[in-house]
C-alpha cells in the first residue's frame, strides 16, 4: 500500500530559480536564504521519497484566461519545463507516475472533488523552484512528480477549508493504491506578497508567523480564512497560502514539525518553509 510520509511547504518565488540557474546562490543577498534550505535538502536525501505530490499553481503557462481549472491533476508520464519569457529553466524534465495519478484522478473525483485530468502540461517556476530548493541541481529529479495545480490566479479560487478536505481526500487515495510507494506531499506558495498595484511590495510577517506556528497544532483555525483576509492580511498573492492546507490536509493530525526556515524579502515575497512528519510513518 502507498503512504504519505512528510509534508513540505515552501514559496516558489521566480527569482530564487533565477539564482540556482545563474549561479547567485552565494552572493550576499542570496546565501542567508540558500543557507536555510540545506538542512531541507539533507533531510529530502534521507527521506528518498518515490513519489511527490506537488501542489501549486500554474502562472499562466500551461493554462490561460482561456480555461481555468479550480483543481488540475497532472496524469502524463512527463511534463515538460515551461518558458515563461526567458527559455525554459534549464532542469530536468519532470517525470510523473500516471497509474497512481489515475488513481487518483479516480478516487478524488468519486469522492465528488471535481479534479480536472490533465495530459499534456508544462510546469512553470510554481513546480520547478521548489524541487531545486529541496534537491539543489540533480540530473534528474530523484522520485516520480504528480502535479496538481490550485486556481489561485483568477477570483474565485478554491477555500482552504475545500483545499483541506481535498488534502484528506488524497490522503485516502494514495492508500487505497495498492503498491508499496512512499510519498511525501509538496504544499508550495506563499507567504505573504502581493506584487501588483497600490499595496505591492506588501508582506506580513505577523500573519506569516501565526500561520507557521498553526500549521502544525492547529490547522483547523487556518482552513477558517476566507479570500478577503488572504487579501487584506497577506496581500493578493497571499491567496497561494491555500496550497499548503492541501498538503496539511494529506498529513495526520498529530503530524510533527521538524523544520522550519522563515525570510524576508526573497524578491517581493516572505520565503517561508516547513517540513511535518507523520508520526506512525
Ligand atoms: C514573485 C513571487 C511569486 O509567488 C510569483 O509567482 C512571482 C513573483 C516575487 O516575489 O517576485
Ligand atoms: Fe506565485
Amino acid at each position: 500500500m502507498a503512504r504519505i510520509i512528510a509534508g513540505v511547504t515552501t514559496s516558489h518565488v521566480p527569482a530564487i530559480g533565477a539564482a540556482i540557474d545563474r549561479h547567485h546562490t552565494q552572493d550576499a543577498y542570496w546565501k542567508p536564504l540558500f543557507d536555510g534550505y540545506e538542512p531541507s535538502k539533507k533531510w529530502m536525501r534521507e527521506t528518498k521519497p518515490d513519489v511527490v505530490i506537488l501542489v501549486y499553481n500554474d502562472h499562466a503557462s500551461a493554462f490561460s484566461l482561456e480555461v481555468i481549472p479550480t483543481f488540475a491533476l497532472g496524469c502524463a508520464d512527463r511534463f515538460p519545463i515551461a518558458d515563461e519569457g526567458w527559455g525554459p529553466r534549464p532542469v530536468p524534465e519532470v517525470i510523473g507516475h500516471p497509474d497512481l495519478a489515475w488513481h487518483i484522478a479516480q478516487s478524488t473525483i468519486l469522492d465528488e472533488f471535481d479534479i480536472t485530468i490533465v495530459n499534456k502540461m508544462a510546469v512553470d517556476h510554481g513546480l520547478t523552484v521548489p524541487l531545486s530548493l529541496l534537491c539543489g541541481e540533480p540530473r534528474e529529479w530523484p522520485f516520480k512528480v504528480i502535479p496538481l495545480c490550485v486556481n489561485v490566479i483568477q477570483y474565485p479560487p478554491p477555500t482552504g477549508h475545500r483545499c483541506y478536505m481535498l488534502g484528506k481526500a488524497l490522503r485516502k487515495a494514495i492508500e487505497s493504491f495498492d503498491e508499496d510507494l512512499r510519498v511525501v506531499v509538496f504544499g508550495t506558495g506563499g507567504m505573504s506578497h502581493q506584487l501588483q498595484s497600490a499595496r505591492a511590495g506588501f508582506i506580513n510577517q505577523d500573519f506569516d508567523k501565526r500561520f507557521l506556528d498553526a500549521m502544525a497544532s492547529h490547522p483547523e483555525e487556518l482552513v477558517r480564512i476566507g479570500p478577503l483576509e488572504y487579501l487584506r492580511e497577506a496581500g493578493s498573492e497571499g491567496i497561494e497560502l491555500v496550497m499548503w492546507l492541501v498538503m496539511r490536509g494529506a498529513l495526520d493530525d498529530d503530524a510533527k514539525e521538524v523544520y522550519r526556515f522563515y525570510r524576508v524579502p526573497a524578491s517581493n515575497t516572505a520565503c517561508g518553509h516547513m517540513i511535518l512528519e507523520n508520526p506512525r510513518a
